[in-house]
């Protein structure tokens, strides 16, 4: 498991452990085993995803790898073909690559680095599996709980965002079983939300009022956004203006297919939390 530390590595991680998988966890630093340990590895590997140093090793011998990569890094299409290489050299048998919903979508510079490292990933390994996650319930639901969703972009943009723990169950199902080789899988939420109707709801589910706010632009560059690299900060301003426009909306088909139930709604993942 690439990237095992993070948001998604550890929801990857922990559905693979309840289905009973062994799990390798590729992490940047010692310091972030503990992370990776509490959501259920049973190894660890430290892999610098910017050298290549100790990929090698890290897929030496496993019958299957997922590859995520840091959120809006520069040399996402790097990282992929260093990782791709070295599962092909290693033999191992099934690879999967954690994209993004819409990576063609050109008004979105770190959508079209995911794009170019999927063709990177499936030139190196053909059979390679791709998902493409639409964005998560989890990113906008500790605001939620805290009783103010603040977002620098539009409030009645539509999105169908999907829970983490259904992307990580479809993905642990795809490394696990037979039959999706060479697939591109769009996984997004079963309904289209705005923020405006994600704070309703949240009001509603939590039983306490929810507000909704735009934060401007030039507040998130100079809160939030000033921390991050000038890279960085410039591919999220460019999703905002892309969320402005046109929001993030997908079709829900094959992650109900993958999960053989209903994906769960903004309201299910309110509940589970409060619970
Ligand atoms: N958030 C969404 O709604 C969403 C939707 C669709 C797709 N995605 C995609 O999902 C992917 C993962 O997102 P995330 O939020 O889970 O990311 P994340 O929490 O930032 O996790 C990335 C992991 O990569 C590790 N890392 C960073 N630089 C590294 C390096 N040089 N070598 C080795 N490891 C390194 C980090 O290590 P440390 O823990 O040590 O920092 C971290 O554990 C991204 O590619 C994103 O585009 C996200």
């Amino acid at each position: 498991m690439i990237g095992a530390a993070g948001k998604t590595g550890r929801a990857v991680t922990r559905a693979l452990t309840a289905a009973g998988v062994d799990v390798r966890a590729a992490v940047r630093s010692p310091d972030s085993s503990p992370r990776a340990y509490a959501a259920g590895a049973r190894s660890i590997s430290v892999v610098d995803l910017e050298s290549g140093a100790g990929l090698e090793e890290a897929v030496d011998g496993v019958d299957a790898v997922y590859h995520l990569a840091p959120n809006v890094h520069p040399d996402e299409v790097g990282i992929a073909e260093r990782v791709g290489t070295a599962v092909a050299d290693a033999g191992v048998q099934r690879f999967a690559f954690h994209s993004v919903l819409h990576p063609d979508d050109a008004s979105m510079p770190h959508h079209l680095r995911k794009a170019e490292a999927e063709h990177v990933v499936r030139s190196l390994l053909p059979g390679a599996t791709v998902l493409r996650p639409a964005a998560y319930h989890q990113n906008l639901l500790d605001a939620a709980r805290s009783g103010r969703v603040a977002v620098p972009y539009s409030l009645d943009a539509p999105f169908t965002n999907v829970d983490l723990d259904d992307v990580a169950e479809a993905a642990a199902s795809v490394l696990t079983r037979p039959g999706h080789e060479g697939l591109t899988l769009d996984l997004a939420g079963p309904e289209v939300l705005t923020v405006r109707d994600q704070a309703v709801i949240a009001g509603e589910v939590l039983g306490v009022p929810v507000s909704a706010e735009r934060i401007q632009t030039e507040s998130w560059v100079a809160g939030p956004g000033a921390a991050l690299s000038a890279q960085a900060r410039s591919d999220l301003l460019a999703m905002f203006a892309a969320y402005d426009h046109h929001g993030l909306v997908g079709d829900a088909t094959t992650l109900r297919r993958l999960l053989g139930r209903s994906p769960r709604t903004w309201s299910d993942v309110l509940r589970a939390t409060s619970e």
